[in-house]
């Protein structure tokens, strides 16, 4: 166990919930796939709580609308720093306690997306999302599912999207989001034991089955204490 500013976070893996996360670039499935997914667990009757970041408690909910919908330029230092706040805030107040009661959590987007984004994105390099998931937000997730398919499909995607204007991070062009894809892709192969890589091109069911194929063995320790 070891403390950070607060946080206490076992460093090997904990006894109890499961900390599940969904990364990937814009439009590549991620809210699909973690709907469905957790959808499915629920009806099985499994404890799940689905959550996202940013955005995932009432302070995080306007630091959301700052980093997503502020019409002027924001600098990234800014936008990385606010990522964390509504991280840090995410983790002790929703994230920690869930797990601490024994529930899965599934969240949409975690501190890989600031790698992705913020240190490769906006080229803040990922020394300093490092340093910062340190102090600040030290829980590893235990499982990450990386929706990966090239960014011409999520951004087509993006633009059928029913009713969606796109936010202030979405209007960037087509090189930010493949320097997003790339980042996410290494960590994938940097952390093979935690990344599962699914291929996002694939039908939104192949998608699912592939993901719950993987998930299924995490399941069993829950299926247990439900059936007890
Ligand atoms: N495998 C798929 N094949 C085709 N369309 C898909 C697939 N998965 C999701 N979609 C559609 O693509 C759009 C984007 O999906 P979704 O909102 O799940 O992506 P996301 O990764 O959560 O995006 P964002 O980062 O913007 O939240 C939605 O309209 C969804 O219905
Ligand atoms: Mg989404």
């Amino acid at each position: 166990m070891r403390e950070s500013a607060g946080v206490r976070v076992r460093k090997t893996k904990r006894s109890k919930g499961l900390f599940i996360t969904f990364e990937g670039i814009e439009g590549s499935g991620k809210t699909t796939q973690l709907d469905q997914a957790a959808e499915l667990l629920r009806r099985q009757g499994l404890p799940v709580v689905t959550t996202r970041e940013p955005g995932g408690t009432a302070l995080g909910l306007q630091l959301r609308k700052l980093l997503l919908d502020l019409p002027e330029p924001m600098d990234p230092g800014t936008e990385l720093l606010l990522m964390f706040a509504d991280r840090r805030q995410h983790l002790r107040e929703g994230i920690l306690p869930a797990l601490e009661a024994g529930r899965i959590v599934m969240c949409d987007r975690y501190t890989d997306a600031s790698r992705a984004y913020q240190g490769a994105g906006r080229n803040l390099g990922e020394g300093l999302v490092d340093l910062l998931q340190e102090s600040f937000c030290p829980l590893e997730p235990d499982r990450t599912y990386l929706l990966d398919c090239p960014v011409s499909i999520a951004l087509a995607r993006i633009a059928a999207r029913p009713g969606g204007d796109r936010d202030r991070i979405e209007r960037e062009g087509v090189a930010f989001h493949e320097r997003v894809r790339a980042a996410y892709r290494k960590r994938a192969r940097k952390e093979p034991e935690r990344f599962v890589v699914l291929d996002a091109s694939a039908s939104p069911d192949e998608v699912c089955r592939e993901l719950m194929d993987d998930l299924e063995p995490f399941l069993e320790p829950f299926r247990t204490r439900a059936t007890r």
